[in-house]
C-alpha cells in the first residue's frame, strides 16, 4: 500500500485553505469549482502532490491511502438516508474539497448520466430496500468484488473513496494485481476478446430519479439508458486483461458476467483468475479522514456485508471517478468541458 499520514502541521495548513475554498461555493458539484480544481490543487502541500504523482506514474501499488484528514464527526450530523439528500449544505464540504483536489492531481474527475443522477461526487451509504441487492448501497449481502464500471470503455483509471463514518469498521476488500501469481493464470487466453461483461445495477434506470427537470439532459440520459439496455441484451466480446503481458491490467465484474457460450479455455482461464483474486483479497478498514485511491486498472474491490443501522450513524463514504484520458470519452460527452458521460 502506498500510504501517507497527514500530520497536525499538514492539517493546520489544510484547514484554513479548504475552508477558504469552500466559502466560495454552494456545493461540490459546482462546475466552476470542479473546473478550477486542478489549479487549486497546486496549493496542496508539496509532499502530498509528490506522493500522489508517484502513485500515478510509478504504480508502486494499486492502493493509495492518505489518512489523517481532520474530521469532526460531531459536526457531520446524521448520515443521509439516500444520496439524493446530500448535495447541498454538506457538513463535510471542506473534506469534499480536499478529496476533489487530490482526485484532480491524479486526473480528471467525471460522472455518469446513468449513475446517481449525473453527480461527480457520489455518496456511498446503505439505502433502505437495497439490503440484499447487488449495488454499493447494499448492506446485508457482500458487495461482490469488481472493477469499477468494468462494462464501459470509458471507465475510470481510479475509483476513490473518502470515509466520513465507519462505526462498525466494515471492511472494504481490495486485490492488487501485483499480488497475483500470474504464472498460475492463463494470461494469453484472458487477452483474447472472448468475454462478455454486462452493465452493473448502479447504471439501471430504476435507480435514477424519474426526471432531472432539464429536458435536454433527460433526452440524453434516456439515450444513455437505452445504450446500456442494448449492452445488456447484446454484450460485446472483449478481453479481460490488457496492457503488458507480464504486469497485466484487468477489467472484470464477475457478478455481471454471463459465461454461457464462452470457449472452454476462456472459461477455465477466467475461473483461474477469479481463484487467484479470491486467494489474494485483502481487507482494508477505512477510518474517518481516510482518502483511498484505488487503481482501477490494477485492482478489483468490494465490501463485506454489514448490518445497517438506519439511525443516522451509518457508514458514509464519498466516491469519485477519475480518468487520465477525458478526451477518450469525447464521443460520449456533449461538450469538451462537460464531465458527464451520456
Ligand atoms: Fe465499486
Amino acid at each position: 500500500m502506498h500510504h501517507l499520514t497527514l500530520t497536525p502541521d499538514d492539517n493546520a495548513v489544510l484547514s484554513p485553505m479548504l475552508a477558504e475554498i469552500a466559502k466560495g461555493y454552494d456545493t461540490i458539484e459546482n462546475l466552476e469549482l470542479i473546473r478550477r480544481a486542478p489549479v487549486l490543487a497546486q496549493s496542496l502541500p508539496v509532499h502530498v502532490l509528490e506522493f500522489l504523482e508517484e502513485f500515478r506514474i510509478g504504480e508502486p501499488s494499486a492502493l493509495c491511502v492518505i489518512s489523517g484528514l481532520d474530521i469532526d464527526e460531531g459536526q457531520l450530523g446524521p448520515t443521509p438516508t439516500h444520496w439524493r439528500d446530500s448535495q447541498f449544505n454538506s457538513p463535510a464540504f471542506a473534506q469534499e474539497v480536499f478529496f476533489l483536489l487530490c482526485g484532480s492531481v491524479l486526473g480528471d474527475v467525471f460522472g455518469w448520466a446513468t449513475q446517481q443522477d449525473g453527480r461527480i461526487m457520489h455518496d456511498v451509504l446503505p439505502i433502505k430496500g437495497h439490503e440484499n441487492y447487488e449495488i454499493g448501497s447494499n448492506s446485508l449481502q457482500h458487495l461482490s468484488w469488481h472493477t469499477e464500471d468494468a462494462f464501459h470503455p470509458c471507465r475510470g483509471d481510479y475509483v476513490a473513496l473518502m470515509c466520513l463514518k465507519n462505526p462498525d469498521a466494515v471492511e472494504t476488500m481490495v486485490c492488487d494485481a501485483a499480488d497475483l501469481d500470474w504464472s498460475a493464470v492463463d494470461v494469453e487466453a484472458l487477452f483474447e476478446a472472448e468475454f462478455t461483461q454486462m452493465p452493473d445495477n448502479s447504471h439501471q434506470p430504476q435507480n435514477a430519479t424519474q426526471s432531472t427537470g432539464d429536458p435536454t439532459v433527460d433526452r440524453l440520459r434516456a439515450r444513455s439508458f437505452a445504450l446500456i439496455q442494448s449492452w445488456n441484451d447484446h454484450p460485446a466480446k472483449r478481453p479481460i486483461l490488457f496492457g503488458d503481458r507480464d504486469k497485466p491490467y484487468m477489467a472484470l465484474d464477475p457478478y455481471h458476467m454471463r459465461t454461457e457460450g464462452w470457449p472452454e479455455r476462456s472459461l477455465a482461464a477466467f475461473q483461474g483468475l477469479c481463484d487467484q483474486i479470491e486467494a489474494n483479497m485483502k481487507d482494508v478498514i477505512l477510518r474517518p479522514g481516510d482518502c483511498v485511491f484505488i487503481d482501477n486498472f490494477r485492482a478489483v474491490h468490494g465490501r463485506k456485508s454489514f448490518r445497517p443501522r438506519y439511525d443516522g450513524s451509518d457508514r458514509w463514504l464519498k466516491r469519485l471517478n477519475v480518468t487520465r484520458n477525458l478526451r477518450g470519452s469525447r464521443a460520449w460527452r456533449p461538450a469538451a468541458d462537460n464531465r458527464i458521460i451520456y
